[in-house]
């Protein structure tokens, strides 16, 4: 065996997150960490990579015990980490970041940067990419930026790579290119811990699956010999036989109509992201997005709630009423929400309390004179803690110690706590586990049944295909479909996104999602 944990246990201020975890990874093999959100993944990788330094139990390293006190450590013993918060330094060059803290010198004080250039060319390339090697890090996007760290972790000559649900962040065709590394790592020797909520990218990828559920290891499998069904009970401890509610037919009187609306590029440059487009929501109904990676439409909804000033163009009514908002504030004060598929900049505010973080966009509520009412504020957020079945300790915790998916579900109470009549969501259930994902499917319907007009926006297929009463195809800017819940296909949704130019017999999707190849502007530049 490569590497053994053997009973690893971590506590958080005097609370268990894990205990007693067996974990062990074999030469040139893809293991997946799987389970709930708050089981404990993150915690073990980051006792496993140096970053957690206080925990009970033994880590060995090709039979011999380690015990890493930095990342740095861990690295020089092979084990390099990809956090979903990528530790490159934007400002920095890439090739300063490719070998940040491990120069190579000709002599003392003098970096070889010749020789770091070619050591670093050999690597991107065989990653099949060309980069500006002195261009900063940061003008690349999240999934380059991915690569680079891979090429970091490669420079090291990392044995062990660990990748923390590494895809939430990529386009279609960008996940393509992540599992074709991954399996070229592999050939390599390299060994891989993988996690990730998305099952499909588990049966791709893993040859072994280790599930956590509440810091203890539930049980570890070969991947052939563990269904997906067992795989989910594994996880969340109950049977989900339906993964998505039954469907009723929604919709009421008109909520939000948009007419002839036009969106500039934010990034500045002189086209537009959103062309002359035109389509209502109405009351108790769930309208599906669809589009590629660059059909525009988060800037849609990023448009409508004000978020990118006033340039757009064009005519929206809510209730009859001309809507116009110049800020999101201004827009929440109307009826608009908007959950962004951006859980850093989405507004979250990483050192305040859970509490704070429920009630922050409906503060006014909470302060009928001017006075915050702290009692109401926490019996509110205890509510959702309730309703969305949100893990954490206290409501006093700071938002930035739960984890990510909790983090995600805490965003979404915010907004339902603005009481919105026209909820726009953009990807709600990334980093969701399975069993919160099927709760978060019956609390829209619920919402539905209840009046509100609800926008999606999701790139898993079957959630669209399942949860939306209509689909709004768009390509490049327009709409150039619109499918009712009964005549709606993945073949359909995925051909006019395609801008309706899929050749006959062409492979249209992979295991349920949008799998074309379409460059954005920056991998042009990249390419
Ligand atoms: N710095 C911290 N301080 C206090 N508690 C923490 C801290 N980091 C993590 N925890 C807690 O440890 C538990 C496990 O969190 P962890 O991030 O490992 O879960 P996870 O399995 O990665 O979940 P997800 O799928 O949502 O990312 C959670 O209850 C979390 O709130
Ligand atoms: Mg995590």
């Amino acid at each position: 065996m490569l590497l053994n944990l053997e009973k690893i246990s971590k506590s958080f201020s005097g609370v268990r997150v894990l205990e007693a975890v067996n974990f062990d990874l074999k030469e040139a093999e893809v293991h997946a960490l799987a389970g709930e959100n708050g089981a404990g993944k993150t915690t073990l990788i980051k006792i496993l990579s140096g970053v957690h330094t206080d925990y009970q139990g033994v880590i060995k390293l090709g039979g011999e015990v380690v015990r890493f006190k930095s990342p740095q450590e861990a690295a020089k013993k092979g084990i390099v980490a990809i956090h979903q918060e990528l530790s490159l330094v934007n400002q920095l060059s890439v090739l300063d970041n490719i070998f940040l803290g491990r120069e190579i010198r000709k002599r003392p004080g003098f970096v070889d940067y010749r020789a770091e250039r070619k050591k670093a060319q050999e690597i991107l390339e065989g990653l099949g990419l060309r980069l500006n090697l002195s261009e900063p890090a940061g003008f690349y996007p999240y999934s380059i930026r991915q690569m680079i760290e891979v090429t970091k972790a490669l420079v090291q000559e990392a044995k062990i790579i660990i990748m923390d649900e590494p895809t939430s962040a990529l386009n279609q065709a960008e996940v393509a290119r992540l599992f074709a590394l991954i399996a070229d790592l592999k050939k390599k020797g390299c060994s891989l811990i993988y996690i990730s909520h998305r099952l499909e990218e588990i049966y791709r990828l893993a040859d072994r699956i280790t599930v956590l559920r509440d810091g203890q290891r539930v049980g570890t499998s070969l991947t052939s010999e563990l269904p997906p069904s067992e795989l989910v009970r594994w996880m969340v401890g109950r049977e989900i036989t339906q993964q998505f509610p039954p469907y009723f037919a929604g919709g009421g009187s008109e909520k939000l109509r948009v007419s002839n609306l036009f969106i500039p590029d934010p990034s500045g440059l002189k086209r537009w992201v959103i062309e002359d487009v035109s389509f209502c929501l109405h009351q108790g109904e769930i309208v599906g997005l669809a589009g590629l990676q660059g059909s525009g439409k988060s800037e849609l909804f990023h448009g409508l709630f004000g978020s990118l000033g006033q340039k757009i163009r064009g005519e929206i009514h809510l209730d009859g009423r001309p809507f116009i908002s110049h800020s999101p504030q201004e827009s929440i004060r109307k009826g608009l929400a908007l959950l962004t598929n951006d859980r850093q900049a989405a507004g979250l505010i990483p050192s305040m309390n859970v509490i704070r973080n429920i009630t922050l966009a409906s503060l006014k509520k909470f302060s009928p004179r001017g006075w915050l009412q702290p009692t109401q504020e926490k019996r509110k957020a205890q509510e959702y803690v309730e309703k969305l079945r949100i893990k954490l300790r206290h409501l006093d915790q700071e938002i930035q110690t739960l984890s990510g998916g909790n983090q995600q579900k805490v965003i979404l109470a915010k907004w339902l706590e603005t009481e919105p009549q026209v909820l726009l969501l953009d990807e709600p259930t990334l980093g969701v586990d399975v069993g919160a994902k099927h709760d978060l499917y019956f609390l829209m319907n619920g919402l539905k049944a209840a009046g509100m007009a609800i926008a999606l926006i999701t790139s898993e297929l079957p959630e669209l295909l399942a949860m939306a009463d209509r689909i709004l195809v768009l390509h490049r800017g327009k709409i150039v479909a619109e499918l009712s819940h009964e005549e709606a296909t993945q073949e359909k949704v995925v051909q006019a996104a395609l801008g309706g130019c899929l050749q006959e017999g062409q492979k249209t999707h992979e295991n349920g999602k949008l799998h074309a190849r379409q460059l954005t502007g920056h991998e042009k530049n990249v390419r």
